[in-house]
Parts: C-alpha cells; sequence; structure tokens
C-alpha cells in the first residue's frame, strides 16, 4: 500500500514540474508577507506552495501535509506524512539561477526524525527538468518529458547514483560563520574546486553527481542552521546517505535529529563519507 501511495506522491508531483516551471515568469514578486521561517514570500513561493498541496492531499494514503510556506499540519486523513519545501532558492528566480521542489515521505506523524523517512526525491528545474528520487536504498535520476495533457514521461538519466568522487565543495552562507568554519573552508579549498549556486537543490545535485561535499554552517543570525529539518536537511540527508554518501550536523547523521517543531533549523553537510568525517572533525 505504501509503495503505491509514494509512486503516487512522485507521479503527481513529477506531472506538476513543467507547469511550475512554466509559471515562474510572472511570479517573481514578493507578497509583503513572511514564511514560518520569518523569510520573505516571493508570488511564486504561494502559489507553487497551493498547486502541490492540492495534487498531494487528495492522494488516497497521504494523512498529513506540512509546507515551509505553512504554520501548520494540514491532516488529510490516514496514511503517509509529506512533507515540502514548494520552491527552494525561490531568490534565485530573479536571476535565473537553479531552483528546486523538494517533497519527502515519512512513515510517522509529524514533526519526527528522518528515521522515519521511506522515501525523498527532489524537482531540480534546470536546462532539464529533473526528478530525483531516493527510495529503499537507491538513487535515481529521471527526466521529466512533457506528453499530451498533463502527463509526463520519466527517462531514467541516471541510474543506483553513488556519492564516489572528492572533486567539489560549496559552503552556503558567508564569512559570518563560527571560527571552526573558516579553518574547514581553507582545508576544503587545497583540495576541491569550489562551487555555490544559492539553491540547496542545484548545489545538492552537482555535488551528487561530481562527488564532493556540499553544506550550510549555523553562523550569526542562523546559531541553528538555515535548512529546516523537515523539509531540507532530512530529505537531502536521506538522498546522501542512499547514494552512499553521508550527512552531519556537525556532530551525527542529520536524519538521527529529534525533531520536535516542523520548523526546527539545523546546520547541514551532506557528501561523500571520508569528506564529512573530516567535517565532524573540524566542528
Ligand atoms: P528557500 O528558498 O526554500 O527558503 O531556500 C533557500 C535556502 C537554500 O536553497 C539556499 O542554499 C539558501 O537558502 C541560500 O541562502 P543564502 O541566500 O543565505 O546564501
Ligand atoms: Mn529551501
Ligand atoms: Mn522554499
Amino acid at each position: 500500500m505504501s509503495d503505491e501511495v509514494v509512486d503516487e506522491v512522485i507521479q503527481k508531483v513529477a506531472e506538476a514540474a513543467p507547469h511550475i516551471s512554466s509559471g515562474l515568469m510572472h511570479r517573481r514578486e514578493y507578497v509583503g508577507e513572511e514564511n514560518p521561517s520569518d523569510e520573505k514570500m516571493m508570488e511564486a513561493d504561494v502559489w507553487a506552495n497551493e498547486f502541490f498541496k492540492e495534487k498531494i492531499t487528495s492522494i488516497d494514503g497521504v494523512g498529513e501535509f506540512a509546507s515551509e510556506e505553512e504554520h501548520e499540519i494540514t491532516d488529510c486523513g490516514e496514511g503517509l506524512s509529506v512533507a515540502i519545501d514548494p520552491l527552494d532558492g525561490s531568490s534565485n528566480i530573479p536571476t535565473n539561477n537553479l531552483v528546486g521542489t523538494i517533497v519527502c515521505i515519512y512513515d510517522e506523524r509529524l514533526p519526527c526524525s528522518g528515521e522515519n523517512l521511506v522515501a525523498a526525491f527532489y524537482i531540480l528545474y534546470g536546462p532539464l527538468t529533473t526528478v530525483t528520487v531516493a527510495r529503499e536504498g537507491q538513487v535515481n535520476e529521471y527526466v521529466i518529458e512533457e506528453s499530451p495533457g498533463d502527463d509526463v514521461d520519466l527517462y531514467m538519466a541516471s541510474e543506483d547514483i553513488r556519492i564516489e568522487g572528492k572533486n567539489i565543495y560549496g559552503l552556503g552562507g558567508n564569512k559570518a560563520w563560527f571560527d571552526d568554519v573558516e579553518d574547514l573552508e581553507s582545508e576544503l579549498a587545497d583540495d576541491l574546486k569550489l562551487r555555490y549556486g544559492g539553491a540547496l537543490v542545484g548545489d545538492f545535485n552537482q555535488m551528487l553527481h561530481h562527488g564532493g561535499v556540499f553544506g550550510y554552517p549555523a553562523k550569526e543570525g542562523y546559531e541553528n542552521g538555515k535548512y529546516r529539518i523537515l523539509f531540507e536537511g532530512n530529505p537531502m540527508a536521506f538522498i546522501a546517505e542512499a547514494a552512499g554518501g553521508a550527512s552531519t550536523n556537525g556532530e551525527r547523521s542529520i536524519l538521527e535529529v529529534e525533531v520536535d517543531d516542523i520548523h526546527q533549523r539545523t546546520p547541514f553537510y551532506a557528501g561523500q563519507k571520508e569528506l564529512v568525517q573530516r567535517v565532524e572533525e573540524h566542528l
């Protein structure tokens, strides 16, 4: 039963992706309200959230829906819990840089730790629109191809992705980091190429394919980190670990962190196993 529900969540979100991508153009203004994380909301954030919410809450077998853009959890019956970042990196839209959608599925009522995840996936709106899915210990990337009507076809682009290389690093934010991160960055810069694009989905995706490590450290103003565990930290940690990599909040796997509030933040690092161990040694 839950496999079919996971299949349907992935299919419905993938079907929506071309519509979201083509709808960003006229929704790049800020709406003057803030989300539960006190961040300005772009019209595209609000619109994408409503669009995905309607698709996901109407799926039989989805019992809860939680969004980065909403204060409360929506109870929609019995079944799996879906958490979503409807538009990740929305500040990248005016400059036409990469943005994405992050979705993860828990078999526990929310909020809960990432150990309850059964699947996690993201849409990357780039030169191609792709969906990268982690479930049952495997990570596969598909290109989303529009077909007549609202249907889409998913073409396997990368099967059973593994994070093995040590080629790139990226650290979000700026030098407001706490001291130990500056040392970490100079050590990573000695061995790896810097790649940072300002949206978690794009930065994580290039790390997944090239091999390396990506993080958004705790810093002044974001003492508990910037990424929300439920909508960003857990899904990306789940994907990294399913691809043979690792994640950490500086001390342990992100998936082991107890989550008491649905908008709880975390310092975030994920990537090739040994590089993540080096991060933990530094912090
Ligand atoms: P969101 O647009 O969902 O709030 O996510 C934005 C996040 C993440 O995608 C990105 O890595 C980070 O914010 C960028 O933060 P800075 O602008 O501080 O670099
Ligand atoms: Mn985000
Ligand atoms: Mn977002």
